[in-house]
């Protein structure tokens, strides 16, 4: 077990600063001083004054090689050239008309132009306003109320979108069933009261933490539709960090609503609704009154990030930044899955350009390190192995290296050999230092 804490007191001499102002921060954050949940860490995460690329420098002066990027949003890297550049101009000319004006046509054409399922496409201020509004045009769509989602898949923290058992949530109407079991999932659409059959893309959570049978998936529309049910796709991570079709056209699947976010804005909060335009009508000022739905939203295409997400899309469409992020992703998990084995820890890193590590017993070998080594949801979530987690993100961060929780590495094409092969030179001596330590053990 562990002696002494030896490592968060050399954290706290390496971060001062950064322990001042989280001292600062928890008489005004109500969360351990942090603004968002994955921003909490004991004793506390640094804080960050600018970021370039694959780096990023906090108030102390460390540097970070970033696999947080944005919570996903930054597949281009920190700012990119292109986006600071629009954004700039942009900025000049006016962030907000409360008007309509050309940069949310090219924006919005840009995206239609890559994902073949955008017959229509409606703007927000991020990813789960999209998956609200995907829910009330589903809905009205087919009249009734009901929402199909799966355990462990992850849309936003509003009611309906949360998950399961979140405190204070009311959603009455929301059924929750376990993921990859097509049989439940068509005994649920057959009672033909349900409005929406909402699923994550890529799998759940983050891009994949959970994988998707791809049997799973293709069933979808099929069964959704022979029960009239809507189906919606949140490709908020994956959609543009996958392929420029999307997630959706890596599998070669038509979803009848898709939600976008993340990526989609180039950086700048923005999300997406894209569909059919027959369930999109409702937006139509025509539609019968019972039948209208008004989209307002004060933030919804403002010109700032329509300049950003142009930027971005554009780069988007010959898929070189997803096809470099997918070969950096490819070389961490080759290596640092190496590294697990020759120190013979339980362990692998996997999925695609969001890794993935799990720390757990490991039930088979995959064919391919896209895949978790083990089947079982429930050792892939246990939150017993959160404490591990944050122990290794600690570690990590101490040693340059940023991730989400010790768990979540999120590439991009602004990342380097050079990055990896420090990342993983980074994971060896944390996972040696843990060992040590007594904070993992070995089988
Ligand atoms: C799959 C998925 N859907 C929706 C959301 C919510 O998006 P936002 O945070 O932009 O509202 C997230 C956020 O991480 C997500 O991962």
């Amino acid at each position: 077990m562990v002696t002494g804490d030896n490592l968060v007191a050399e954290y706290k001499g390496t971060h001062p600063g950064s322990q001042r102002l989280h001292e600062r921060a928890v008489k005004v954050f109500a969360a351990h001083g942090a603004t968002h949940t994955v921003r909490v860490l004991d004793p506390f995460r640094p804080y960050f004054t600018h970021a370039q690329g694959s780096r990023k420098w906090d108030v102390d002066g460390n540097e970070y090689i970033d696999y947080v990027m944005g919570h996903g949003g930054l597949i281009l890297g920190h700012s990119h050239p292109a986006v600071v550049q629009a954004v700039q101009e942009q900025m000049a000319k006016g962030a907000h008309y409360g008007e309509s004006h050309e940069l949310e046509l090219r924006w919005a054409e840009l995206i239609k132009s890559m994902m073949p399922t955008a017959e229509r496409v409606e703007f927000f201020s991020c990813g789960q306003e999209a998956n609200m509004m995907a829910i009330r045009l589903s809905r009205v769509f087919t009249g009734r109320k009901k929402i199909l989602r799966f355990k462990e898949n992850f849309h936003g923290w509003g009611d309906e979108l949360a998950h399961e058992g979140s405190a204070g949530i009311v959603a009455d109407e929301v059924n929750i069933i376990p993921f990859n079991d097509l049989v439940k999932v068509e005994r649920e659409l057959a009672t033909e009261e349900y409005a929406a059959l909402l699923t994550e893309g890529g799998g759940a959570f983050a891009g994949g933490r959970v994988h998707i049978d791809t049997d799973f998936v293709r069933a979808m529309p099929g069964l959704a539709h022979k029960y009239g049910t809507v189906w919606v796709l949140d490709e908020v991570v994956t959609g543009f960090r996958d392929a420029p079709g999307g997630w959706q056209s890596v599998v070669g699947v038509r979803p009848d609503l898709t939600t976008l976010g993340k990526c989609v804005s180039g950086g700048l909060p923005g999300g997406a609704i894209v569909g059919r335009a027959d369930i999109m009508d409702a937006f139509d000022p025509k539609t019968p009154p019972e039948r209208l739905i008004v989209h307002s939203g004060t933030w919804n295409a403002n010109p700032l990030v329509c300049s950003a997400g142009i930027a971005a899309c554009e780069l988007y469409q010959d898929g070189e930044p997803q096809r470099k992020a997918g070969d950096f992703a490819d070389y961490l998990r080759e290596r640092g899955n190496k590294v697990l084995k020759e120190k013979a820890i339980n362990g692998r890193l996997y999925s695609r350009t969001i890794v993935h590590l799990y720390l757990g017993p490991i039930d088979y070998e995959p064919s391919d390190d896209t895949m978790p080594p083990t089947k079982d949801i429930g050792k892939i979530m246990d939150p017993a192995r959160l404490p591990v987690r944050a122990r290794l993100c600690l570690h990590l961060l101490q040693r340059g290296i940023a991730t989400m929780n010790g768990e979540i590495f999120i590439l991009s094409a602004a990342h380097r050999k050079e990055d990896i092969d420090q990342t993983v030179q980074a994971l060896s001596d944390s996972l040696d230092a843990m060992i040590a330590e007594g904070t993992i053990a070995r089988p």
